[in-house]
Order: C-alpha cells, then structure tokens, then sequence
C-alpha cells in the first residue's frame, strides 16, 4: 500500500482502542458512515498489519491496540532542555525523511513522525515497513553551522544518543556498526541521516529513526534477518515515552557533537559495540569482502578491522556491511 488511507481510519482504530467490543453498527452511526465502509476501512487496518478482531454479529474489538501517538504526551515526557523541539505528530506521511528534506525551511529541532509511512525509506537504498502501530518511524531535521565537513561520526554519534535513550528505558541495546541498534544479535532499530549544505557554512541533516517496539512474530518472520522489538527485550510499549526518550538523548547528542564533535562519545560507542573484538566479515559496496577481527572505531568513526597479515585497517561510514562469522 503506497498512498495514505483515508483520515477517519485512524479516528475509528483509536476509537477501538479501548479494548471493549464495538457494534458495526453503533460505529457507522458515529462516524456518520455505512457498516459497509467501516468493514472496509477496518480490512484497510488488518492489511496495514494491524490485529482487528471481528466477532460474527457482536462487532469489533483490538486485541493489541498499540499505544497511539499522541503529540501532548510526548511534550510531556521530554526531558526540560529538549522542550524546544517542535514536534509534529501525522496519522500518515509517505516518507518523515523525504518530507523534512523536502522542506527547506524546517526548522532546527523540527520533528515529524508518523503512524503510517507507506515509502519509509532504509539505508543502502533498502525501504523500512512496519506493521501499523508496531513501531516509531520519525525523522528530526538539525542545522549545523560548522558546515558538512564537520560531521564526520554524525550518525554514529546517533547511534549512541538513542542506546542511551533505550538503556535509559532498561532495554540491553548495542551498536552495530555504523548506528544499528542490536540487542542479542538482533537488529531493534535503524537509523538514516540525509544531510546537504555546505562544506563551511550551514549544514543541514535529517535524521530519521526506524524502532522496532512491538513487532508482530509473522511480520519479524518475513523480514529475512534477525530482529526483535522492545516489548520482546522487556520494554515498554508506550510509543510516546519512548519517543521523548528518544529526542530528549538526541537533543542532548546532538548539542554535544555541535560542542566537540565526535571525540565526545567515541568512547561510549566502543563501549556499545555489538561486535568489539569479534570476528567479522566487511562486505564492501563493490562485493568483494574482508575478513578481520572488529577493534572498534577511529576518531573519524571509521570502522577498525585487524586483518591477518595486513594490519589494522579502516573502512569509512556508509560504504560497508559487517557480518559476523562467529
Ligand atoms: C536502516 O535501514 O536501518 C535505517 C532505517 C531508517 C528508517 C527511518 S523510519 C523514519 C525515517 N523515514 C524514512 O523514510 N526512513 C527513516
């Protein structure tokens, strides 16, 4: 499904949301609408890979219902010095990071998240799905006025700022190089960061996250590499708290890589590297391979191999995969 489903969609599945059995009937009324059009709209729900259960004559409930979005709430979660940020909550938006980068004149500190991002975009020109309600997909525009050449070990620097974020909530997570979030060998969370600008001036970066919170086992299963969510790594389930959570580390990151750069959390991401002193292998854009031994990361954020008989080498951020052999 690539275009948005109509607007009163999310009105009835938050209306659901109540865990009580609804009538077909009494939410036609209510929404001024046939019975026709809400089994439809609620068969749009199921196939956006939502539970909905549908009793024979009884009506329709939410076995599941997540925990909507809710711009107040997560206001209200955010730490004191990220109350700036300027949150913008949308049932449904086609991409968060194409819309930010899109618009010029977003504002530092904008965010845009979304229940529903039918075009959600990965790295490595991968798209990200997720199951309505399943999970977070926002994106946070951010201006540097260091300009594009000093954003080297940005996105790990991301990386880090969210497994605060999360440890912070008790959730075990790691880094995979270069930001995956991992927790027992599983991928939780991606991150994609869109930047343009200049090289001296004012640089601009989108940073969209992609977090698993409560992944459907038949959906993880089609996703042909491990995952797991937070729900799974005994976190909670409210999207909003984590969402503040979220923000309020990346606002505090954020400043501090704008204060010193990457050296600021070069330790921490070595101390939440998934793979420290593990065997990997490097597949490289052009599909050929190494195979070394990971010792964490250079001051650029470069990844650091021991390659036998070769030394220490370092693969730039962007341009590699990393497996692990073990
Ligand atoms: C990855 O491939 O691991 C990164 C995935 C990043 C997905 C997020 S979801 C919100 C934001 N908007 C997008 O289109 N992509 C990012």
């Amino acid at each position: 499904m690539t275009a948005c489903p109509p607007a009163l969609l999310f009105a009835l599945l938050r209306h659901l949301s109540d865990g009580r059995v609804h009538s077909g009937v009494a939410l036609a009324t209510g929404f001024g609408v046939s019975r026709a059009t809400v089994s439809n709209l609620l068969g749009q729900a199921r196939a956006m890979g939502l539970a909905v259960h549908a009793v024979r004559g009884v009506g329709y409930r939410l076995p599941d219902a997540p925990v909507w979005l809710d711009a107040e709430a997560v206001r209200h979660a955010l730490a004191p010095e990220a109350a700036g940020l300027v949150l913008q909550v949308r049932d449904c938006v086609d991409s968060t990071n194409r819309r930010l980068m899109a618009d010029a004149g977003a504002a530092h500190g904008q965010v845009l998240v979304t229940e529903w991002q039918p075009e959600g975009r990965g790295r490595r020109g991968r798209r990200w799905q997720a199951p309505l309600g399943s999970g977070l997909t926002f994106s946070l525009s951010w201006r540097f006025e260091t300009g594009l050449q000093t954003l080297q070990g940005l996105s790990l620097a991301v990386g880090v700022a969210l497994a605060r974020a999360l440890r912070g909530l008790g959730v075990p997570v790691s880094l995979k190089w270069p930001n995956d979030l991992v927790a027992r060998g599983r991928k939780l969370g991606g991150v994609l960061i869109e930047a343009e600008g200049d090289m001296d001036g004012t640089a601009r970066v989108v940073i969209g996250v992609g977090l698993d919170v409560r992944l459907p086992a038949a959906f993880a299963a089609t996703l042909g590499q491990p995952v797991t969510d937070l729900v799974q790594l005994g976190g909670t389930a409210d999207r909003n708290r984590v969402l503040a959570a979220c923000l309020s580390a990346l606002h505090s990151g954020l400043a501090a890589f704008g204060r010193e750069g990457f050296a600021a959390v070069r330790a921490d991401w070595q101390a939440l590297d998934a793979h420290a002193g593990r065997a990997v292998r490097l597949q490289l854009p052009d599909g050929g391979a190494v195979d070394g031994r990971a010792c964490g990361v250079d001051e650029t954020g470069a990844l650091c191999l021991a390659v036998p008989g070769q030394g220490v080498q370092r693969f730039g951020a962007g341009e590699v995969s990393l497996r692990t052999l073990e």
